[in-house]
């Protein structure tokens, strides 16, 4: 055999090997996570909610006090949203590198809502990602503590639901994944449901050397403020600066590449100075810091939701493909997924009955 001839075997065999490789744990995570079949009720596609979802989301309860100053401009602009990367682009090789264990999962919290909130997170999506997944609260809390095998952590931030005390625990959130090994920043908050192998597998898609930023914005135009960075010789400034973020009650996760990039300007508590300067949430903060400062694109990723979206839109059929869920309100004003299940007096949230559609063989779910 000549060696040109036997480099040539070479790469084939190594070809057929990582193809094997390839296959082979697509199979085994199929397998052990069990994914159920696709439901044959429904016939609209998956974008469909959105088309139906309001034309302009509000900001919600959040302070965004800006919008108060007058100082928000709202433009209509998708086309600077990046676009998700297209599958068939996308290497197998790579999707074999994302295990759970290269996802540092952190969720917001507040002491109180340890009781009413994490209860079912608990029960639920934490099972599958119980060494990855920490809870920033603000208080010391043993009951917790012990529940979540010790991964609750005490920001000592103020438990108000204030800019300050928000963008604390975004600091903290984001030094203590800087300190891990891990390849992923995914932020979530305490009313999140978190699809585990829909995360993985989008994060799969992705290299974490590279720089991402994966959410979903929460208004349909990019974010418009005032600079004030720059000073002209007048001293008045009339310069804008426009950028999107992924808003927090969506979720969102950030590639190490990028959040190494981010760490000197958000890294051991700087990240609240710049929320400060700026005076805006955490999550709008960090989209500052990542299309502002660093000049990179939130990858729109349609597959988060938060509570400021009509959860009862997403039909049952579509949500294995959603990466994140989210509820809120009561009574009347109720904005909970769709889904049959548990009664909604054992899971108002339906976070238990959405658990049960995704992996069946749960103890809690009905036989
Ligand atoms: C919060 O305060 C306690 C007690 O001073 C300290 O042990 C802990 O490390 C602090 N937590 C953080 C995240 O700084």
């Amino acid at each position: 055999m000549s060696s040109a001839m036997r480099v040539r075997v070479k790469y084939v065999l190594q070809a057929l090997l990582l193809c094997c490789a390839a296959a082979l744990s697509t199979l085994c995570l199929y397998r052990s996570l069990r994914l159920p079949p696709a439901d044959k009720k429904g016939s609209s596609s998956g974008s469909a909610w959105q088309e139906r979802a309001p034309r302009s989301l509000s900001f919600g309860s959040r302070d965004y006090e800006v919008v108060s100053n007058g100082q928000l401009l709202a433009q209509y602009d998708t086309n600077e949203l990046q676009q998700p990367l297209d599958p068939a682009e996308v290497t197998p090789a790579l999707q074999v590198l994302t295990s759970i264990s290269d996802v540092f999962i952190s969720v917001k919290t507040t002491s109180n809502y340890h009781k009413s909130r994490l209860d079912v997170l608990l029960k639920t999506w934490f099972t599958l990602a119980r060494e990855e997944t920490w809870f920033f609260s603000d208080s010391h809390d043993p009951e917790y503590q012990e529940r979540t095998n010790g991964h609750l952590i005490n920001t000592n931030c103020s438990s108000s639901h204030n800019r300050k005390a928000l963008c604390c625990k975004m600091s903290v959130e984001f030094d203590t994944f800087l300190r891990s090994d891990k390849k992923w920043f995914c932020h979530f908050d305490d009313d999140n449901y978190v699809n585990i192998p829909k995360l993985l597998s989008t994060l799969g898609k992705y290299s974490p050397q590279e720089d991402w930023y994966l959410g979903k914005p929460s208004i349909r135009t990019p974010l418009e403020i005032l600079d004030r960075e720059k000073k002209t010789q007048s001293g008045i400034n009339r310069e804008n600066i426009k950028f999107w973020f992924a808003t927090g009650g969506a979720g969102f996760c950030i590639s190490r590449a990028l959040a190494l990039k981010m760490s000197p300007a958000a890294s051991g508590g700087r990240f609240i100075s710049v929320c400060e300067k700026i005076r805006l949430p955490d999550d709008v903060t960090i989209g500052y810091i990542i299309e502002h400062l660093l000049k990179k694109k939130l990858t729109f990723t349609p597959e988060f939701h938060s509570h400021l979206e009509p959860m009862k839109f997403i039909q049952q059929r579509h949500l294995p493909e959603q990466i994140t869920f989210s509820y809120s309100g009561q009574g009347k004003d109720q904005n909970v997924l769709k889904i049959e299940g548990l009664d909604p007096r054992i899971d108002p949230t339906r976070f238990m009955s959405l658990h049960c559609y995704l992996f069946p063989h749960y103890s809690f779910c009905p036989r």
